[in-house]
This record gives structure tokens, sequence and C-alpha cells, in this order.
């Protein structure tokens, strides 16, 4: 039987509301970038991301029925981000879809953010099969896991401090050019030169599938504070295409000695920096010569939005988890249920 399922989603800046069918296939897919409210301050204000939410959250909704041509009644069920993130920004959508949930007694659950990440790559890639390998690469994770089962994941290995995300944001903020900075570095690195610096890589050799670029940050910090005159535009090219180079190498390596040590052939890359142009680029060279199966969802399913948070979602309603008008928004991922099965 069919299955349709409203998606929200309020984690962080972004205020999306998505209407999918059997996890599966997506009739709308609304996103809010709250780029303009932050721009200003060079990173997410919380407070602010919150009070934009409650702005924008019931025009999102709104528009994601229109687009989908359809309405509440033939709605199955909701499923709603209720952790991790900013629990200020989580509790909005969460209060909306319990509203909602409420009032027409449609089925609810709670989607850990992680989780509809990677439920994305199934939004293009139908033919995906279990076991795989999945690399998680947002502003806030930096996560390998290995997915044995829907709704099943093992961590393998996860950054020991900055997401990559995090990191490219935060070089791009010391090189001032503009937030949200992953996308701009990776704009600008296409006319740079990658070994003009060369910047460290942690690869981390007690725990190989572990991660670390806050030493990267800081050498490109140091380097550009060595300098001690303005950089010329080619010169913030080379430095972006460098630090870019030496974060994809990392991601890259550790995702294919993840492969090699689970045994497994195929690679689901999600989160916003899975949107990257050198880093899907170098992923593609490296599975091709392999033989390794890639699947990388386009770039508007990679950075934040709802309709992986339906998808994933349609799993659990599916399966007959339920939340309750108790549900509570989690900032950090281990609180969720859903992950009780990671090592
Ligand atoms: O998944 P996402 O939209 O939100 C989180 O869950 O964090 O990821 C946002 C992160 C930001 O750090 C942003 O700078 C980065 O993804 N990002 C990129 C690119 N597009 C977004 N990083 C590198 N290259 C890109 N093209
Ligand atoms: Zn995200």
């Amino acid at each position: 039987m069919s299955m349709i399922v409203l998606g929200i989603e309020s984690s962080c800046d972004e205020t999306a509301a998505a209407i999918v069918k059997d996890g599966r296939i997506i009739l709308s897919n609304v996103v809010n970038s709250q780029e303009d409210v932050h721009k200003k301050y060079g990173g997410v204000v919380p407070e602010l991301a919150s009070r934009s939410h409650v702005e924008n959250i019931i025009p999102v909704i709104n528009a994601a029925f229109d687009e989908a041509h359809c309405s509440l009644e033939d709605v199955d069920g909701i499923a709603v981000t209720q952790g991790p993130g900013l629990v200020g920004s989580l509790l909005i959508g969460i209060s909306v879809a319990k509203s909602i949930a409420y009032v027409s007694g449609l089925p609810l659950v709670g989607v850990n953010h992680v989780e509809g990440h990677i439920a994305a790559v199934f939004l293009e890639h139908d033919d995906l099969t279990y076991p795989f390998v999945a690399l998680v690469v947002s502003g806030g994770h930096t996560s390998l896991f290995e997915v044995r089962n829907p709704g099943e994941y093992l961590l393998l290995g996860q950054t020991l401090d900055d997401a990559a995300g995090e990191a490219f944001d935060k070089v791009a903020k010391f090189l001032n050019l503009g937030y949200p900075g992953g996308i701009i570095i990776d704009q600008i690195s296409k006319s740079g030169n990658k070994q003009a610096f060369s910047f460290p890589r942690a690869w981390m050799k007690d725990r190989p599938l572990d991660f670390s670029f806050s030493g990267l940050k800081t050498a490109v910090i140091t380097t550009l504070k060595k300098i001690k005159r303005d950089l010329t535009a080619a010169e913030i090219n080379d430095v972006a295409a460098s630090f870019q180079e030496a974060v994809v190498d990392v991601i890259v390596k550790k995702v294919f000695l993840a492969t090699e040590e689970r045994k497994l052939n195929k690679i689901a890359v999600a989160g916003g920096v899975a949107s990257n142009n050198r880093l899907r680029e170098k992923l593609r060279e490296e599975a091709k010569k392999r033989g390794d199966l890639l699947y990388i969802p386009s770039p508007s399913l990679c950075t934040d939005n709802a309709a992986m948070i339906a998808a994933a979602g349609t799993h659990y309603l599916e399966k007959g988890v339920r939340a309750g008008m108790d549900m509570d928004a989690y900032s950090r991922m281990p609180s969720i249920p859903s992950f009780s099965t990671m090592a």
C-alpha cells in the first residue's frame, strides 16, 4: 500500500517541508534558507534562526502542499527532525508537527537528522541495496557508517573535533569570503592551485576511520597570519584550493579504507559537503578505479531538506513507530532511539 508522508525539518538554518510518496518519490520539496538572516554575522545565530523558523514554517508547509497538489487529507503520516540540531529551532518544527498530528489524528514520528541525510540517497538511487558504507559530511557531522539494513547502523568513525563543513566555514570566514563558506571555497578553488600550499592531513594512525580537521584549520590560519599583508585574489584562490584538497584527500582515503575493512563495495555519500565538486570528482575517480559503486544525491538533496526526513520517517511509520505528544528535541545524536544499534 502506498504511503504519503509530510516531512518537516528545522534543525539549523533551513526551514523545510516536503511531501514524499513511499519514501522514494518526491512530490514536493520546499526549502527556505535563512542565509540572508545570518550572513552579516558570519555564522548561524541560534536565536535568529528560531525566530525565522516561526515566521516561515507555516508558509513553507503550505507551499509543500501546493507544489504537491495535495492536502492534509492525502497524507498518511508526519515525520519531523527530532535532533541533532539547535534545540530552539528543532522545537519549532516539532511543535508544528505535533499540532498537525493532533488535529488530524495522523501518526507522527521523530527522525534523526543524520539518518535523514543517508535516506536522501534513496530519493535518487532506488538501485542502492544493503549493506553499504555511508559517509555523512555536513556542518555538524563527519561520520562513517556501515548501514546493514534500514535503521541499522554501525558507526565506523567520526570527527574528534571540527566537522568537515565547519572547517570549510571557519576557513572561509578567516578569508573574509562570506557565509556559508563551503560553497564559496568550492567555487573559487576552481581557479586556484591546489598544490600552492601544503597543508597537513590528519591520518590518525591509531584510529584510521576517525577524522580531525581542527589542526588543518589552525595550519591555514597560521599560514595566513605569517604572510602579514593582504592576499591577492589569486593567492586566496590558492589557499582555498589547497585547503579543500587536504580535506578531500583525507575523506576519500578514509571512505575507501572503510570499504576495504568492511569488505563492502557500495558507498553512499550525503550531507552538505557531499555537494562539493572536488570531493564528488575524487570519490568518483577512486570508485571507478576500484570498481566500487558510488551513490551521491544531487546537491539540493545533499544540503538540509525535508524530503530526506520524510524518506527516513516513512520506514519508521511503516514499522508502526510512533512519537507521542511528549516528544522532545535533542541537541546531540546518541539520544535518538533509531541509532541505538550503533556500536
Ligand atoms: O547538511 P547541511 O546542509 O547542514 C548540516 O546538517 O550541517 O550542511 C551544511 C554544511 C556547511 O558547513 C556548508 O558550508 C557545507 O555544508 N557545504 C559545502 C558545500 N555546500 C555546502 N562544503 C563544501 N563544498 C560545498 N559545495
Ligand atoms: Zn544536515
